[in-house]
């Protein structure tokens, strides 16, 4: 049996060992996918171990995807981009990271919530990793504006600096005072506020007429979620999110790409 890993901590609520066992019964590999949690202060001894003693390739997740990236020899250019990689691939002469959770968000807004980019203006809530892997490919599937929004404007800065000329959408970086006046099509929750701590002060315009609101986050109702619906956004959370990155992952691994539906309304259900 070929392995696989989610590495985090924590890590025992991850979805993903249960996501992966679907995708490898569904098509037919003969593959194991177990949850490691690593110590804070030992990622990389964690992977090493784990490729040493055969394993082909991970997942990582909080808070080690800055550190993911910079174990791996080489990476791929949204990994770049990122700054952050959740994919890594062991089973090659040296480690070799990708990121999947920015084409997992764009592929639940297309595919799964029939949210066509192309022309949106988005807002990104959020400057840190999380909004770091999912900025450029926002842009990429055709946002004509993306505003990123957060506490520290100067790391929202940073991010849209970063970008600047990566992306085709128009980029801009604000505080959450600015905000008013404008509607966004798309506005996605990329702080960590959904797990903790006090949503920031939103303008009631935020949404434009048929807004989507999106939290990163999955599988609760978050704060700001409550705020969307209230204001009249259609609302959606990060399960579609996880799944399609997961996809992502298990393709780049076993060169098959896994139906997610099912695995989506299993796990929505759950
Ligand atoms: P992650 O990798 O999940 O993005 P992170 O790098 O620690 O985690 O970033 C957390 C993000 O949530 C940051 O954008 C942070 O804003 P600041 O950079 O201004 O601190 C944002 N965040 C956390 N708590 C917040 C709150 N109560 N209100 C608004 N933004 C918050």
């Amino acid at each position: 049996m070929d392995r696989y890993a989610v590495i985090g901590n924590p890590v025992a609520h991850s979805k993903s060992p249960w996501i992966h066992a679907e995708f490898a019964r569904a098509t037919g590999q003969a593959m194991t996918y177990v949850a490691i949690e690593a110590p804070r202060d030992g990622f990389a001894r964690t992977v090493s171990a784990f490729r040493a003693s055969g394993g082909r390739g991970a997942n990582v997740t909080l808070p080690f995807k800055g550190e993911a990236f910079r174990y791996c020899a080489a990476t791929s250019e949204r990994a770049r981009l990122a700054q952050a990689v959740n994919t890594l691939v062991l089973d090659r002469d040296e480690p070799w990271g990708d990121n999947t959770d920015g084409v997992g968000l764009v592929r639940d807004l297309e595919q799964n919530l029939a949210f066509a980019l192309r022309g949106r203006s988005v807002l990104l809530m959020g400057a840190g990793g999380a909004a770091q892997g999912v900025a450029k490919p926002l842009g990429d599937a055709g946002a004509a504006r993306i505003v990123v929004v957060n506490r520290d404007v100067a790391k929202a800065q940073a991010l849209v600096d970063h970008l600047a000329g990566a992306s085709g959408a128009a980029l801009r970086a604000c505080g959450y005072a600015e905000l008013a006046g404008e509607g966004f099509d798309l506005v996605v929750n990329a702080t960590s506020v959904g797990l903790s701590g006090e949503l920031p002060v939103l303008p009631k315009d935020l949404f434009a007429p048929g807004a989507l609101a999106y939290d990163m986050v999955y599988g609760r109702d978050t704060a700001f979620l409550a705020f969307a619906r209230a204001a009249g956004a259609r609302t959606a959370d990060g399960s579609g999110m996880l799944v399609e990155q997961a996809a992502e992952s298990f393709f780049i691994w076993r060169g098959v790409r896994p139906d997610t539906r099912a695995v989506l309304t299993a796990l929505r259900v759950g």
